[in-house]
């Protein structure tokens, strides 16, 4: 039986479909005490709040106070960037609560024969100096993990790394489309690491607190607060349409965009790529990355209360597809890898399908089908989804989908 003594990293991941449990999957039209939701209404008034309410405190967890106060300024612009289709503004908002700082710095590429641009929001994982090749682009001082893969030592970025993820960010293509792109290096709203002294969760603690209560917020909903303060700042731009905004993230990154999605309705959209574990895949399949290997691996994404669910995920009264289904009726767009194997596609896949019934309450067509589609074939639709060939990463096919989308679905 269930030994939270064990280390779950013991557990062999299982990949093979026979051997997943046997669950019933949580009706996201069926409230906790079993009354059937049937109408937009209800779903708004009694389910989406019981099923929020239950993702805030027992999975991403709370953020303690209401902290949106910040100041703006303006490090750097410049007119001619992305071979001279874009202006380019280098952002710094600043957060002050109990005598501490927090800033972090937004890049954004706004397509110049655009007068109020829509625009995709995204993490990065390695400094924004990394998305572009663009001299302009100011470095990080934050927090960077060591990576001999990527040259990173002393916990510092430097210019070695320039351009160095240019592959994950169609820029030009975004651009070309009418949109902006805007995106902030994740670590400085909070550095991704089992340490709550820094990041934004120290702002908000009360005396002699250290780190945040059993119920309150790990790195994912900070992650997920900072899109909303990026958001915050879109409302106020003349040159931005706050109104046409999809949240992306891929990955961890993409866990976070899902539940800024759900936290704040003023995103249009949202897209999750290949976010697995914790994002959109099904946690009771408990295919490659399971809830108890996220938690001993990442003890700091989750809230407390979700470690309850270490390799005990049939006690979960929710799955992942009613975080998915928190986002209806706004268009979502859930995208998988086929050698993505940790992050479970099928279960992504599944969970998308599920979350199609609330869609359908609304009248938005999402995934009618359990059949999963073959690889490199969307279905766009207002729940759309693919599964592309190729590894764990956001690839250009994967941009080409999501223009595509965005465009007619906002
Ligand atoms: C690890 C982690 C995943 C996460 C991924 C990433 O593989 O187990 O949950 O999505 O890192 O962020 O790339």
């Amino acid at each position: 039986l269930l030994n939270t003594q064990l280390s779950f990293s013991q557990f062999e991941p299982n990949y093979d479909e026979s051997k997943i449990p046997n669950f019933d999957i949580p009706d996201p039209l069926t409230t906790f005490d079993g009354q059937k939701i049937t109408r937009k209404g209800q779903w708004k008034r009694i389910r989406r709040p019981e099923l929020y309410t239950f993702f805030e405190e027992n999975v991403y967890g709370k953020i303690p106070a209401e902290f949106n106060d910040f100041s703006a300024k303006i490090l750097e612009q410049g007119e001619n960037a992305i071979n001279g289709k874009a202006k380019r503004r280098q952002v710094e908002l600043s957060f002050d609560r109990n005598g501490r700082t927090l800033h972090f710095t937004m890049l954004i590429y706004l397509p110049k024969n655009v007068k109020k641009a829509p625009l995709f929001l995204g993490y990065n994982f390695l400094g924004n100096h990394t998305v572009a090749d663009d001299e302009n682009i100011l470095i990080s001082e934050a927090w960077a993990r060591n990576s001999d893969k990527y040259g990173i030592s002393g916990n510092k970025f430097t210019s070695a790394t320039r351009g160095i993820r240019t592959n994950r960010w169609a820029i030009e293509e975004i651009i070309d489309a009418g949109f902006g792109l805007a995106t902030i290096y994740y670590g400085e709203v909070d550095p991704d690491k089992d340490d709550f002294t820094d990041g934004v969760h120290s702002l908000l603690y009360s005396q002699g607190q250290q780190k945040p209560n059993d119920n309150e917020w790990g790195s994912l909903a900070a992650w997920a607060w900072g899109y909303s303060r990026a958001m915050d700042y879109f409302e106020k731009s003349k040159d931005i349409n706050s109104s046409k905004v999809v949240v992306f993230g891929h990955s961890r990154l993409g866990k976070a965009a899902l539940w800024a999605g759900a936290t704040d309705e003023r995103f249009a959209a949202v897209i999750s790529n290949d976010s697995g574990c914790g994002g959109a895949a099904l946690s009771k399949r408990k295919v490659g990355e399971t809830v108890g290997r996220i938690n001993e691996s990442f003890p700091h994404w989750f809230s407390g209360n979700f470690k309850a669910y270490n390799n005990n995920e049939e006690a979960l009264p929710i799955d992942q597809h009613e975080l998915l289904a928190l986002i209806a009726p706004r268009p979502l767009y859930v995208a998988s890898a086929q050698e993505d194997q940790w992050a479970d596609p099928k279960g992504e896949f599944l969970s998308a399908h599920y979350a199609s019934e609330v869609y359908k309450l609304f009248k938005k067509d999402g995934i009618a089908t359990d059949e999963m589609p073959m690889t490199n074939q969307p279905i766009p639709n207002t729940l759309a989804y693919h599964i592309r060939t190729g590894i764990h990463d956001v690839t250009d096919y994967d941009w080409e989908q999501y223009i595509q989308w965005a465009q007619k679905q906002l």
